[in-house]
């Protein structure tokens, strides 16, 4: 799979993606991130890629011009499934839709800034938004890297089979049960003991009971 972010703050998404899980999925060849920073689409060389929004609005949008000539690059090269807008405004993210973007081939992710992008970019442009949660982020990126990695993990191939996404939280629409390591005792504070009694079925059920109680206390509305 093959990401092209666009971006006017690059910076902020380098990291986040190129470590852990996100590095190995690229060293690997099962993930292509691409960031590209709007401002080599500048309408001048001062950089320019946002302006006053008309009406007399506080904030400075994003334009259309910069935008247009780098998804049209970019849609020169190869075809993309979905051209993404993160916004609050957006659908929110959740696992299924995690599930079925990561079994696309290509993606565009268009990091929203300041006020907002002319709402034209978002017409005729974009094919889908995306929210991350009901709350307000500076700019898009964290929320493109959210979803990049979210997305990332669950390539086949990306995740060897120990931590295999399969038994993530949300998969079954079940939080995940709790896990241990070493020592069994820590000044008192156990280890149940079925998790070091050798017994599969139990530690089986165990868990899945675990996961069950879990998401019936914490996260009841996903038993819906
Ligand atoms: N940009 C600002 N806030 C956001 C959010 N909650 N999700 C996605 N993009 C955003």
């Amino acid at each position: 799979m093959r990401i092209d972010i666009i971006s006017v703050v690059p910076d902020l998404l380098h990291s986040p993606l190129s470590h852990s899980i996100m590095k190995r999925a690229q060293e690997k060849g099962l993930l292509e991130v691409n960031i590209i920073n709007l401002r080599d689409y500048a309408i001048n060389n001062h950089g320019q890629v946002d302006d006053y929004a008309f009406g007399g609005e506080a904030g400075m949008v994003l334009m259309i011009e910069p935008i247009d000539n780098c998804i049209q690059d970019l849609k020169k090269q190869r075809h993309y499934d979905e051209v993404i807008y993160t916004s609050p405004d957006g659908q929110t993210l959740n696992q299924g839709m995690a599930n079925q973007l990561s079994m696309k081939e290509n993606l565009i992710i268009l990091c929203g800034h300041y006020k907002g992008v002319d709402e034209r970019i978002r017409e005729h442009l974009i094919t889908k938004e995306i929210s991350i949660g009901d709350y307000v982020l500076s700019g898009g990126e964290l929320a493109a890297a959210v979803i990049t990695d979210c997305i990332g993990r669950l390539i086949p191939g990306v995740l060897n089979d120990e931590s295999s996404a399969l038994f993530d939280s949300f998969q079954d629409n079940l939080l995940s049960h709790p896990v241990y390591t070493r020592p069994a005792d820590y000044n008192g504070w156990k280890v149940p003991e079925v998790l070091y009694s050798g017994h599969q079925a139990n530690i089986k059920k165990w868990k899945e009971d675990q996961a069950l109680q879990r998401t019936q206390s914490r996260r009841p509305d996903l038993l819906k």
